[in-house]
């Protein structure tokens, strides 16, 4: 079994609350094994380039509750390049890092499983405010996000009861409606409009008017904003104009990508930190790290980047020909089961609304 003797540790994509607790565990549950532990700054830009440096006890003291990264994140076109691949390899090589533990989105993960395929062996864990990766029932900073958006609904409830008015309020999560369809719930939304479902726009009006009818003052609206950025604004417009309720427009934005990581966040992160530098040590390589139903596990990478494409309805050809039959019907059932999750969630949101 290959003897590790130094890692890696990136944040890379969109940062998520929770990665600072992610890494913290990383480092001090690898140097717990006697491994030592290097900082890749900048995610995989800073391994192209060489920004590293080693990360002690005390590098990672004062993070757990600190939004953002202290690793910093990036988007990096060049990592998807060979040549980008073969400087970053190289980097590995140079810098005596036998494995990484690379945090982020399915990006994120794409590039750590051709990296392991170069002989440089990952982890990944997932590390999104999005929760859109299909293997894990959770993503570091989604919980996090959720608490920083109805923190703001609240708010905004406040303000719209006083002069009588609606808020639309669009929120971050690419092409998944989970923050939506959550903080719609939790912050008790009139309506929520999500890329996964069509939205009825006529029968939101009547009601919204029928119910100014009956005495009701604020309305709130949650618009996931994978619907396009023009869905939000037309639909504040449109409000005004048929219901003659005063409306105004509200994208929170980048705002809630930041903050001090909810307890949840910091204690899945951790959890997740130690089981990713356990299996990497164990010689398990090319996995992400998942939450399901409340337990740490872990799922090849590849299937986990092929299940998203199924649950979204984006399979390619020959996607699936390199799993088994009980793969495939376990990776359908598992689409299957987010599916039902999220009707369920739109289902109730749509049952106690108004
Ligand atoms: P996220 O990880 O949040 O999904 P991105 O999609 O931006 O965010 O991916 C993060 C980074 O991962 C990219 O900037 C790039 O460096 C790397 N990456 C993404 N796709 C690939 C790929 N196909 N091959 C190699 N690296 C990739
Ligand atoms: O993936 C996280 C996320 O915040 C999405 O919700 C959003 O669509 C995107 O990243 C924004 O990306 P950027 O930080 O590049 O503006």
């Amino acid at each position: 079994m290959k003897q590790f003797k130094r890692i890696g540790v990136l944040t890379s994509g969109g940062d998520a609350p929770g990665m600072n607790a992610a890494v913290r565990a990383v480092v001090r549950a690898a140097l717990s094994h006697g491994v030592e532990v290097m900082g890749i700054y900048r995610g995989y830009s800073g391994l192209i380039d060489g920004d590293i440096k080693p990360l002690g006890l005390r590098d990672v003291s004062n993070i757990i509750n600190k939004g953002g990264t202290i690793l910093f994140s990036d988007r990096c076109p060049e990592f998807k390049t060979e040549a980008g691949m073969a400087r970053g390899v190289e980097t590995c090589h140079r810098f005596g890092i036998d494995g990484i533990v690379a945090i982020g989105g399915d990006g994120t993960f794409r590039g750590a499983t051709k990296l392991t395929a170069h002989g440089i062996p990952c982890v990944g864990l997932p590390g999104t405010i999005d929760n859109d990766i299909t293997s894990t029932d959770n993503t570091i900073g989604f919980d996090t996000a959720m608490n920083t958006v109805i923190d703001l609904v609240d708010k905004l409830r406040d303000t719209c009861e006083s002069h009588a008015r609606c808020s639309v309020i669009e929120v971050m999560g690419r092409g998944a409606g989970d923050i939506a369809l959550n903080t719609a719930i939790a912050s008790g939304a009139t309506a929520v409009v999500v890329p996964e479902f069509k939205f009825d726009e006529e029968a939101l009006l009547k009601k919204m008017e029928e119910s100014r009818k009956l005495g009701k003052r604020n309305f709130l609206i949650i618009v996931s904003e994978g619907v396009g950025s023009e869905y939000g604004p037309a639909l504040t417009k449109k409000i005004e104009e048929v219901t003659g309720i005063e409306s105004r427009f509200a994208r929170f934005a980048h705002v809630v990508r930041g903050g001090n990581p909810t307890l949840r966040d910091r204690v899945m992160s951790s959890k997740m930190g130690v089981f990713a530098v356990d299996e990497l040590l164990k010689g398990n390589s090319n996995i992400v790290i998942c939450e399901r139903d409340g337990k740490i596990v872990s799922t090849d990478i590849q299937y986990a980047l092929i299940l998203d494409r199924m649950y979204k309805n984006n399979l390619q050809d020959g996607d699936l020909d390199a799993f088994t039959e009980e793969e495939v019907a376990r990776m359908r059932a598992e689409a299957r089961e987010t599916r039902n999750r999220i009707k369920e969630l739109y289902d109730i949101a749509n049952r106690i609304n108004l």
